[in-house]
């Protein structure tokens, strides 16, 4: 999304690229690239046929390998060519097809409250907080009995510009700022496979959780004076939901992106240090919800600390209307992007996450014992553990460093535990961590193997050997193998792709990584958010890739339309059917699509989720 780029990390860390620099210098599968300028890279390649249908552009081993056409190991489908992935409309690989559900204005229940994107019939704010929101993007299917046909829906809307929400460049009322809030969180709905087309159902437990929604705290800062506020007001809501998780319990997971943006400042306000590290300022991103909120006013005494509600991992059950949100204070706050649980060593739950901003950081949680142990106690294993941040070294080594309290650099900072989770990136600066190309998404692999996209850095302020752009406008993924199966404290690590390296072929052509997910078998599924490379003239939409991490092969599956972001993946049980969204079509501009309204219709283009499948019944990405 549009407000991902900040830049607040004035620790002096070692940044990622100077790391990467040194590493890459090294390594022979990529040292004949990464030598080499742009022009020079291609000269490399001068005896290959380029953008043709081979590739093997992936950075690990040798990577020669080439897989060619239709055929892998575990792709056997036709790419979607870069020239038909520049439309007003999404488009798909031949061997499959796609379908629309759930667009913004969706109401929870058959017959209640449709908003159909008339820019003359915009919903209320009472009537939004019955229907599905806008900026749809980190998603869970939790199944319902034998599963790949019914289930329930767990979606992200992590933000909406005043102009795409109210039609106006600023709030007018505060039932303004209520349109938008409600617009903003998680929606929960129950959905269903009837007559071939997947529909919203009637259910008992569809719910909308929004910036106004009760929620509670718990953890090691769940009752630190840090998180309460002279008003004594109750913590309410969830606000730029930006990806997710989901854990074996059965819950879903929804990480607080971007939060600093929706708060601002009517009156005098000095920025703590803190306040700056999380980029809050007296304008915000221009939401003006602190004009007629006083919630989101930090120059209101009575709110200090407000802000620090957000920026949290929060837990979801899908399966109860009735439950009231947790905010996990033992995984820190930061801007969390989203939260790969993976169970380790010893039935621990690990929480992989990255703090999506210029020169932030990998975190990790590590529950303190079994999870099936601490849930027949009454515990969470969100709620007691060990959370670390990653330090990649120059010998393709790394260490996770503990942030503890019991860290003598970290007493001499901080009063306590609660202090550290709540202002995390300070915790981590102190620490030595490694400043990254700005961590997205990530996503473990069966084999236990662990990427990371690194979006993109355009403050990269240096060539380097692997990125010969700077800055770097494309970014690229890291993968790395933790000691002790997850639980560990040291890890390899290597760079899976550089995405510039992609560009010399048709079908694997991307760049600003950020959706990702790996499938049990082993398939690495890549969506974009960000600029694109240009192929054969044509300036390709956000789309989303299969790659297969054995062969290097990338290919096209899907792209979306004109201005939006391709983001948030789940499957049914069986993986015939897969959820993927469109964020900001047309970047909500309805002279430039009004999808998924048919083109010059004047509907405002609507977020919405994609219904993916193959054509023959396959799994999704086979
Ligand atoms: Fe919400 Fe960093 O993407
Ligand atoms: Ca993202
Ligand atoms: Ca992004």
């Amino acid at each position: 999304m549009i407000h991902d780029n900040g830049s607040s990390n004035r620790s002096g860390n070692r940044s990622f690229e100077d790391v990467l620099r040194v590493r890459m210098s090294r390594r022979s599968a990529i040292a004949r690239g990464a030598a080499l300028s742009a022009t020079g890279f291609l000269a490399a390649f001068a005896g290959e046929k380029l953008l043709t249908p081979d590739s093997s552009i992936v950075g690990q081993g040798s990577g020669r390998a080439i897989a060619q056409g239709r055929s892998s190991s575990l792709m056997n489908f036709a790419a979607l060519p870069a020239a038909n992935s520049a439309g007003v409309m999404p488009s798909i690989s031949a061997d499959y097809q796609f379908d629309v559900l759930i667009p913004w204005g969706t109401p929870l229940q058959p017959g209640g409250p449709t908003y159909d994107g008339n820019p003359s019939t915009r919903p209320t704010s009472a009537q939004q907080a019955q229907q599905v929101g806008i900026g749809h993007d980190g998603m869970w299917f939790f199944p319902i009995g034998s599963g790949s046909d019914r289930g329930m829906l767990a979606i992200n809307h992590e933000y909406g510009t005043n102009s795409h929400v109210l039609g106006k460049a600023m709030p007018g009322s505060l039932e303004d700022v209520r349109l938008s809030q409600h617009a903003h969180g998680v929606a929960v709905v129950e959905i269903a496979k009837v007559n071939g087309k997947w529909q919203v159902v009637s259910s008992n437990n569809a719910r909308r959780i929004h910036g106004n929604t009760p929620v509670t705290f718990s953890g090691p800062a769940a009752n630190s004076p840090l998180l309460s506020t002279p008003a004594g007001n109750p913590p309410l809501g969830t606000l730029n939901n930006c990806a997710n998780g989901k854990t074996p319990w059965g819950t879903y997971l929804t990480c607080e992106e971007n939060f600093n943006g929706y708060f601002g400042a009517t009156g005098a306000w000095t920025r703590t240090e803190a306040q700056a590290r999380y980029g809050f300022s007296a304008g915000g991103f221009g939401y003006g919800w602190h004009n007629f909120d006083p919630r989101f006013d930090l120059s209101n005494p009575s709110y200090t600390h407000e802000e620090n509600r957000f920026g949290w991992v929060v837990e979801i059950d899908p399966m109860n209307a009735s439950q009231v949100p947790v905010k996990r204070t033992a995984l820190g706050r930061f801007k969390h992007e989203n939260a790969e649980l993976v169970v380790g060593q010893g039935g621990r739950a690990v929480v992989y996450m990255g703090d999506d901003e210029r020169f932030d950081y990998i975190y990790k949680f590590v529950s303190d014992s079994n999870w099936r142990s601490l849930i027949a106690r009454g515990i969470s294993p969100l709620d007691q553990g060990k959370l670390y941040v990653a330090k990649f070294n120059d010998n393709g080594t790394g260490n996770w460093i503990e942030l503890s309290i019991d860290n003598p650099a970290l007493k001499a900072k901080f009063a306590n535990q609660a202090e550290i989770l709540t202002y995390t990136r300070i915790a981590a600066d102190t620490v030595g961590a490694t400043p990254m190309d700005r961590p997205e998404w990530i996503a473990a692999a069966p084999n236990g193997d662990v990427y990371c996209t690194l979006t993109n850095n355009t403050q990269r302020r240096e060539a380097n050997a692997p990125n010969p752009l700077a800055p770097n406008p494309f970014g690229h993924i890291i993968k790395w193998r933790d000691s002790n199966n997850h639980v560990g404290t040291t890890f390899t690590w290597d760079i899976f792709v550089l995405a510039q390296n992609t560009h010399r072929i048709d079908q694997s052509a991307f760049g600003s990584p950020d959706g990702l997910w790996a499938d049990p078998d082993g398939r690495l599924f890549i969506q974009t958010d960000g600029t694109q490379p240009v192929v054969n003239g044509v300036q390709l939409n956000d789309q989303m890739l299969v790659a297969d991490p054995t062969t290097g092969e990338i290919r096209r599956i899907f792209a979306g339309v004109t201005g939006c972001e391709v983001t948030g993946i789940t499957v049914t049980p069986d993986r015939r059917t897969m959820f993927v969204n469109l964020q900001h079509p047309g970047d909500g501009d309805p002279n430039l699509t009004s999808f998924p309204a048919e083109p010059g219709s004047g509907r405002i283009p609507r977020d919405a989720t994609i219904v993916i499948t193959k054509k023959n019944g396959g799994v999704i990405g086979s």
